[in-house]
């Protein structure tokens, strides 16, 4: 212990001299300043502002749902390209990895997701959603804009990085786990950390919230067929009813959470689907039911799984019937978001120095997923809230409602924050590697 407080004095040194040589030497010092209030300075310049505000409203109109992100991508392609910024393409489809720095180790990855969904866009604007069906309801369309916004700003100050900052821009994150196709692609073979962000309506705007340890639930979804034997509802007898007999399983299923599982260890179970029948008379063949389970752990995520399978097949038979249950495995299971203690220090002195330290805001962890949670498997991550709530524009809807609206004032502090984390980290790599070879002389 004694160690480390001792070698996190070395850093914050090392940190602060940085801080005093940049802030004397504007823009053509030597290092990047891990203080980045100017990169907010310049995200927010008129010209840069409205460049991004022009991508996010043509993203936007041309809302691209999982893994068909085309002309997303491309978008994308052509403004990496007009920055001069080098990438790799294609990636999980659509996906595409740019790199800012000396393309060079350390390297530190920023990401943003870039699909749409299914949802017809009901706020009347000049730039509504030109894809009936389609819309950019969770903000993506504001996540790919910032990160393009770090691109630039990171461009400008490119000769200063001491490493390597990774682009992420990711396809399918709504249900399709774009991330672990990302994954199993390499887009983030060799890097160190990887940091990713999302909207927030209900946070003030220049805030940011988040926490360190488990922040959202793993998530799965399950649909499960029950068949009977259809018949004349008035003759109950010569049937087999799947609809008394999937009402019993959904009553069954509820006893998992709140009987089986400890209180303090927080889990979902969800049915979000019942169909089944079509007529006042007719008692029909099967029903379909399906849903949602959530939990932190593995463990309770495993559990969770085997009973809701044998809750469902052993409820249907006690009623007659058969059932036969997809869990949906291959893009379905989300692990739990859990966030690297120390790149939540890292991002409260980031956030501190840019914005000010009362503009972090501790959240609560929520069941809500995230497909970032598969990048967090394999290598440090930190993901974040960054807040919209501006009282001029009323009542921001939530996430996914059809009248979900980005306060574009959002963009410069999510472009800032992106570049300002990675180059920021990058440099503190750096510093580690330094101290390190330091002591091996010392020891010497
Ligand atoms: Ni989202």
């Amino acid at each position: 212990m004694g160690f480390s407080w001792w070698l996190s004095m070395i850093i914050i040194c090392h940190l602060l001299a940085a801080t005093l040589i940049s802030s004397d030497t504007s823009l053509s010092s030597n290092k990047l300043s891990p203080t980045s209030s100017e990169f907010l300075n310049f995200a927010k310049k008129r010209e840069v502002f409205d460049w991004m505000v022009g991508i996010r409203r043509k993203l936007h109109e041309n809302p691209e749902l999982l893994y068909e992100e085309f002309q997303t991508s491309e978008l994308i392609r052509r403004e990496l390209d007009t920055l001069g910024v080098s990438y790799k393409y294609p990636i999980a489809v659509t996906g595409v990895v740019g790199y800012i720095g000396t393309g060079r180790p350390p390297f530190v990855a920023i990401r943003a997701d870039i699909d749409a969904l299914p949802i017809q866009e009901m706020v009347e604007w000049e730039h509504k959603s030109k894809v009936p069906g389609k819309m950019h309801a969770c903000g993506h369309d504001a996540h790919v804009t910032m990160l393009l916004g770090a691109a630039k700003i990171l461009k400008q100050r490119e000769k200063d990085i001491q490493g390597t900052v990774v682009l992420v821009f990711q396809p399918a994150e709504e249900g399709g786990a774009g991330a672990k196709k990302m994954l199993a692609a390499g887009a983030l073979e060799n890097v160190a950390a990887i940091f990713g962000l999302h909207v927030m309506p209900n946070i003030p705007i220049g805030e940011v919230g988040s926490r360190s340890g488990p922040f959202m639930a793993g998530s799965g979804f399950f649909e499960a067929v029950i068949s009977g034997r259809g018949g004349h509802a008035a003759l109950p007898q010569h049937s087999i009813d799947p609809i008394l007999a999937a009402s019993n399983v959904i009553v069954s299923l509820q006893h998992l959470v709140s009987r089986e599982a400890d209180p303090l260890d927080s889990r979902v179970v969800t049915i979000a689907k019942f169909q089944g029948g079509g007529a006042f008379n007719v008692i029909p063949d099967s029903v379909t039911i399906g849903g949602t389970f959530r939990s932190f752990s593995k463990e309770s995520f495993v559990q969770l799984r085997q009973r809701i399978e044998q809750v469902i097949t052993g409820q249907a038979a006690v009623q007659r019937c058969n059932a036969t249950i997809n869990f949906f495995e291959e893009n379905a299971f989300y692990p739990a978001t859990v966030n690297d203690g120390k790149l939540h220090e890292h991002f409260r002195q980031v956030v501190g120095d840019m914005l000010g330290e009362e503009k972090v805001n501790e959240v609560k962890p929520m069941m809500g997923s995230e497909d970032f949670s598969f990048y967090q498997e394999v290598i440090p991550g930190y993901f974040f809230f960054i807040g919209m709530a501006d009282a001029s524009l009323g009542q921001l809807e939530s996430l996914h409602s059809p009248n979900f609206r980005v306060n574009e004032d959002v963009l410069p502090y999510g472009a800032a924050l992106h570049a300002s984390l990675a180059s920021s980290y990058l440099l503190q790599l750096q510093q580690n590697v330094k101290v390190a070879e330091g002591m091996g002389h010392d020891e010497l």
